[in-house]
């Protein structure tokens, strides 16, 4: 039937195989174990039950039709119906244990894979992609799910139709039965290998589907983007190609079920018309007194087992997908932990002393931070600028801990931050995320999600604090307004205020503001600052920003390129330093704010007469654009200075 390439592998092999995987998941199971048993019990006593009929019918042929006691017709009949009833509660049973079995064990398991994903560190999230772990907390939990409820059964109740079975033939007659045993290894080898060759295609439709829904939801999550560059019907092409990937992953599966069912339905019929050719034979030869009552019970044990065996694929096949799904769930479950190589150290106040000694980090392979040092006593605000990609948010993740470093250390208040218990370490520092992110819920909970004691009093403080109670409260429903997911429906500068006022309710130690303001116009940066050099005092402050403006007053500055600290120093102390970056920057934003400015009223008018814009008369005029005119002041050919173009507002000095 198959092709000699087939191979018998899969489910029965170690590795990655059956017995491994549900060795490495019975922490889940085992303490459910009860309810297999009983559904087994319950399921032992259904099949035999089962196997009752082949008697009654074998009386209601010999007795009441051959023989002519009708009288005897209306008891067996009963029998049959009892018979029936009672293997009915016994399945209803089983099936109801199995059930719990598998409900309980993925109860279990859902809740282990959701605390495994909160406790995966950054660069685990670096590299899965959102819809492919959805899809394993979804469809591959349900696979295993499904095994463990009823593929367990079926496939028990199978082995046991059949011992039963065999043994209920042989005691009828055994040369009908060596008949049926010669047919039973050809439909297990079958099976078997026909399990072998569906293994791998489980898998791949499993992947297709996690690669299909990774796609719908980086969509949907970009929609966004998709619309306002027209490409929609991009996106739709490349989702019809993904959905061709899971449809011929399909397809393949259904390619060989084509095969295996016919073959196997082809063995039982055959059974069935050789039991009949040979225990005809055996019938009107009389042959050990076979009359038509032991062929008919004979027969209908065949047909008995004839069920489940061609069903042996289908069981098989559940297995296997179980066993696939199973694999999946465990490289989830068996991610090396965040937490795992925590230290201990704990403190209730952390005082916010901050030193960084020879810091060297990479990001697979490639070096982003280059011996960087730096000192921070406890209340300082140290300022991180340069260009883009240089490093800073890099430097500063290394304080929470959510990267390590490669080589050299990081410590707060003197102690390695490896050596910090985890929760004490992060409860204590508050980070202001370059891209906010909102939960869909209030804007009270947003505010209030570091801190979950905190009173409405506490959420409004520190709203005022990051300049957002104002627009808070113009909203219809105040600091119970909804926002959509992600803060849909909010401006930038608007959630950024929240995310800030979310981390001044914290009360932290170490307050890290990554272009934190970048949203926000000068105006209500400028009192923001002012506010939060109160609430700041006497807590240490990382602020990365592209504004000049945003940085002057801190008490170090850093600039940094390419990984490395090329200057350090006081804003007076760098503006010193006139071939330094620092000055350069200083002198792009406050020339470009100076030109714009006295340029403006000349390009108006300019374009005005020619009927262009201005931003269009001023990219004219210079012939070349502004991130290029600016990245090479910078001396650089390439990146560009990002908060550079955003010179307006007039506080730059
Ligand atoms: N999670 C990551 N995995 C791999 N590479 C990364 C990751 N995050 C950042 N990088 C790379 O590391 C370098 C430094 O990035 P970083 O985010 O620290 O820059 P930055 O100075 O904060 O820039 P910006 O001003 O644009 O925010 C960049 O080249 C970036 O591509
Ligand atoms: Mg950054």
């Amino acid at each position: 039937m198959f092709s000699e390439d087939l191979v018998p592998i899969g489910v029965f092999r170690g590795g990655n195989g059956l017995a491994s995987v549900f060795r490495r998941l019975s922490r889940f199971y085992r303490p459910y174990r009860r309810f297999l048993y009983l559904s087994l019990g319950l399921l032992v006593l259904a099949t035999a039950l089962g196997l009752v009929y082949p008697y009654l019918l074998k009386t209601i042929v010999n007795q009441v039709i051959i023989g002519g006691h009708y009288h005897e017709l209306p008891m067996l009949v009963a029998g049959i119906i009892g018979a029936a009833v009672v293997k009915g509660i016994f399945n209803f049973a089983f099936q109801y244990s199995g059930q719990v079995f598998g409900s309980k064990t993925g109860y279990d398991l859902r809740n282990s894979l959701y605390r495994k994903l909160n406790t995966q560190p950054f660069a685990y999230y670096d590299q899965v992609h959102t819809g492919d772990l959805m899809s394993r907390m979804t469809a591959d939990l349900d696979a295993f799910r499904m095994f463990l409820a009823f593929g367990i059964n079926n496939l028990v109740s199978l082995f046991l139709t059949s011992v039963f079975g065999l043994g209920l033939m042989v005691s009828m007659n055994g040369w009908l039965a060596l008949v049926i045993a010669c047919l039973l290894p050809i439909l297990a080898v079958t099976a078997v290998r026909f399990d072998g060759r569906l293994r791998p295609t489980y898998r791949h439709i499993r992947k297709t589907l996690g690669t299909l829904n990774s796609g719908v939801q980086e969509n949907i999550m970009g929609m966004r983007t998709v619309k306002s560059f027209a490409k929609e019907d991009r996106e739709i092409v490349k989702f019809n190609g993904r959905n061709d990937d899971y449809f011929d992953a399909n397809m393949d599966a259904t390619q060989l079920w084509k095969k295996f069912f016919p073959f196997i339905e082809f063995v039982g019929n055959f059974g069935v018309v050789l039991i009949l050719f040979i225990g005809g034979w055996l019938v009107i030869s009389h042959h050990k007194g076979m009359n038509l009552g032991d062929l008919v019970a004979f027969l209908s044990v065949v047909w008995t087992l004839i069920w489940p065996l061609s069903n042996l694929g289908f069981f098989l096949n559940n297995l296997t997908q179980a066993v696939a799904a199973g694999d999946r769930l465990l490289e989830i479950l068996e991610a090396p932990d965040e937490l795992g190589d925590q230290g201990q150290h704990h403190t209730v106040q952390m005082l916010g002393n901050v030193d960084f000694s020879g810091v060297n980090m990479r990001y697979d392979g490639e070096a982003v931070l280059r011996d960087v040092s730096l000192s921070a006593t406890a209340g300082e605000t140290i300022a991180l600028v340069g260009l883009t990609g240089a490093g800073k948010s890099t430097l500063v993740n290394l304080l929470p801990r959510f990267y390590d470093v490669d080589s050299g250390s990081v410590k707060i208040d003197g102690v390695d931050v490896r050596e910090w218990d985890l929760q004490s370490l992060r409860r204590q520092i508050a980070v202001v995320f370059q891209e906010p992110f909102l939960f869909s819920t209030t804007i009270f909970s947003n505010i209030a999600y570091g801190s979950p004691n905190a009173t409405m009093e506490d959420v409004r403080r520190a709203a005022e604090m990051a300049d957002a109670a104002e627009f808070i409260e113009r909203l219809p429903e105040g600091y119970y307004t909804l926002v959509g997911e992600r803060g849909l429906g909010l401006s930038g500068g608007q959630k950024q205020r929240i995310a800030l006022a979310r981390a001044v309710l914290m009360n932290p130690s170490i307050l890290i503001l990554d272009d934190a303001t970048s949203a926000v116009d000068m105006e209500t940066e400028f009192k923001i600052q002012q506010d939060l050099e109160r609430v700041m005092k006497g807590r240490t402050t990382f602020i990365i920003a592209h504004r000049i403006s945003s940085v002057k007053r801190a008490d170090q500055i850093l600039v940094i390129e390419h990984g490395r600290v090329v200057q350090r120093g006081t804003h007076d102390e760098l503006l010193k330093e006139s071939s330094g970056l620092y000055r350069k920057i200083f002198d792009m934003q406050f020339q470009d704010f100076e030109s714009v400015a006295s340029g403006q009223a000349a390009s108006q008018a300019s374009a005005q007469a020619t009927g262009k814009s201005v931003g269009q008369a001023s990219a004219q005029a210079t012939g070349q654009p502004l991130g290029q005119a600016v990245g090479q002041a910078a001396g650089k050919s390439s990146g560009g200075f990002s908060g550079v173009a955003v010179p307006g507002g007039g506080c730059v000095e």
